[in-house]
């Protein structure tokens, strides 16, 4: 079934220029872009962006990284893509992620670790509206 996903190309890897070869395997693999933008969220609104995670040690930490420098958010487009992403990014920790993930590539550590992918229709849909409306989406 034709689903959308949000990914975020997080700071470290905006920062490092690994952005074009990220895009590029989202579009090796299937995925369409139907909506793209660059922002640098601030302190409160990456606390809000990852409200879920509230209660957990890193959450200060994580939110900070978010906010520290500019970030590039896509909404992807591709039968089944929520679950077909997550596969692409690879495991949270990119020690652990398998051969080929963009994690495994481009992540530093469990924290700085390139990429976003909602985990759930639940999630897509809570983050795209986040940062996207549907005007903004092609
Ligand atoms: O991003 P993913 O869904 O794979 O993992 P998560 O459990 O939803 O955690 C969200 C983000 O928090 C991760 O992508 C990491 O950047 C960060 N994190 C961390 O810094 N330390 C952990 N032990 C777990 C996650
Ligand atoms: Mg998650």
């Amino acid at each position: 079934m034709l689903e959308r996903t949000l990914s975020i190309i997080k700071p470290d890897a905006v920062k490092a220029k690994n952005a074009g070869k990220i895009i590029e395997m989202l579009e090796s693999n299937g995925f369409s872009i139907i909506g793209m933008k660059k922002i640098h969220l601030t302190k409160e609104q990456a606390k809000k962006f990852y409200i879920v995670h509230k209660d957990r040690p890193f959450y200060d930490s994580l939110t900070d990284f978010m906010s520290e420098g500019p970030i590039i958010v896509m909404v992807l487009e591709k039968d089944n893509a929520i679950e077909d992403y997550r596969k692409l990014m690879g495991a949270t920790n990119p020690e652990d992620a398998e051969e080929g993930t963009i994690r495994k590539l481009f992540g530093t550590n469990i924290e700085r670790n390139a990429v976003h992918g909602s985990d759930s229709k639940e999630s897509a849909s809570y983050e795209i509206g986040f940062f996207f409306n549907e005007l903004e989406l092609v």
